[in-house]
């Protein structure tokens, strides 16, 4: 008997040898695959390897009798109904290391780029001129980066920041203070965090609490002049209120690689605003970051279909 495993995602190459070298495994990797397709493919498959686009809701795992595990190759699992898989009996298991300082070096690369106005410049000398003062930036060094979510991408950032000199506070009700500590950052409330930052990065999971936390309220809160940086999750922002943040400016930049919808639809507030900068959710797309989190997730699979070993499990 072979396990057939499902790669219907652009998961790095790393993670189908893996699972071609395992005997009693079978790999199908057609890559991406439209939603029907992807409807017809699950019925066969007994595990699933994905990243953030694929949807695992009720639907798809209803046509999926023979599935037992998911693999996220990433760490957000979000994009599962994680209440419909524990119902049916199919682990959930995510690879959340493996893409942190990829994350962390693209967060600091947005917090450059907003300081520098460096997308902003190349593309005036693009189109012919040669705009030094409009360009005008600030440093980092001596400003404060507020970080909400201080996990493994909040505190690999926390370092990169002390490097450049800024003065780092977070908030976290789930870290050990200890943690905190060792790193010598502060933690502090919510909006103790809104109220000092001049620049703030989000590094938080999508729940009833987070979802939408800068929203018109919470920005009221905010300094002058903040600059909002999310490569976390698209929710975590309702964009409408910081369109009209941005307008007004009393935020003066944001830098999003995340979008509540993925793609954003053309009519989002939020693109092709001139104090945006974006990226389509490119974070975590390092190769070193892909081969890692493809090789950690085919592991997994393989560890739980030939030997019934669940690591990492994600529970709703
Ligand atoms: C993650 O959750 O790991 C990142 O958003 C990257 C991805 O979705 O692939």
């Amino acid at each position: 008997m072979s396990f057939q495993v499902l790669v219907p995602d652009a998961v790095h190459q790393s993670a189908i040898d893996i699972l071609e070298a395992s005997a009693g495994i079978c790999a199908a990797a057609p890559g991406k695959l439209e939603r029907a397709a992807l409807l017809a493919a699950v019925a066969d498959a007994d595990a699933l390897i994905i990243r953030s686009g694929v949807t695992a809701d009720a639907e798809l795992l209803a046509r999926a009798p023979r599935l037992k595990a998911i693999a996220r190759a990433g760490v957000g699992v979000d994009n599962i109904d994680l209440d419909a898989a524990s119902q049916r009996g199919i682990v959930v298991m995510n690879t959340p290391g493996g893409n942190t300082i990829a994350t962390a070096e693209h967060t600091f690369g947005l917090m450059l780029a907003l300081a520098r106005h460096i997308p902003q410049g190349h593309q005036s000398l693009l189109e012919g001129r040669w705009e030094r003062k409009a360009f005008t930036g600030l440093e980092l060094k001596g400003k404060t980066l507020g970080i909400i979510g201080l996990g493994r991408i909040g505190q690999a950032i926390a370092r990169r920041a002390k490097a450049f000199e800024m003065t780092v506070i977070a908030h976290d009700p789930y870290l050990p203070p200890a943690i905190a500590a060792a790193l010598q950052v502060p933690l502090l409330t919510q909006n103790e965090v809104f109220a000092r930052a001049d620049f703030l990065t989000l590094h938080a999971m999508v729940s009833a609490e987070t979802r939408h936390m800068i929203r018109a309220e919470s920005i009221a809160l905010m300094k002058d002049g903040i600059r909002i940086i999310n490569a976390a999750r698209g929710a975590l922002i309702h964009a409408a209120d910081l369109a009209a943040a941005l307008d007004s400016g009393k935020v003066a930049g944001a830098a999003l690689d995340v979008y509540e919808q993925e793609p954003p639809p053309a009519a989002h507030p939020l693109l092709g605003h001139k104090r945006v900068l974006h990226t389509p959710h490119l974070a975590a797309s390092t190769t070193d970051a892909q081969v890692t989190v493809a090789a950690e997730a085919a592991r997994l699979v393989v560890d739980f279909l030939l030997h019934g070993r669940a690591a990492n499990v994600c529970t709703a």
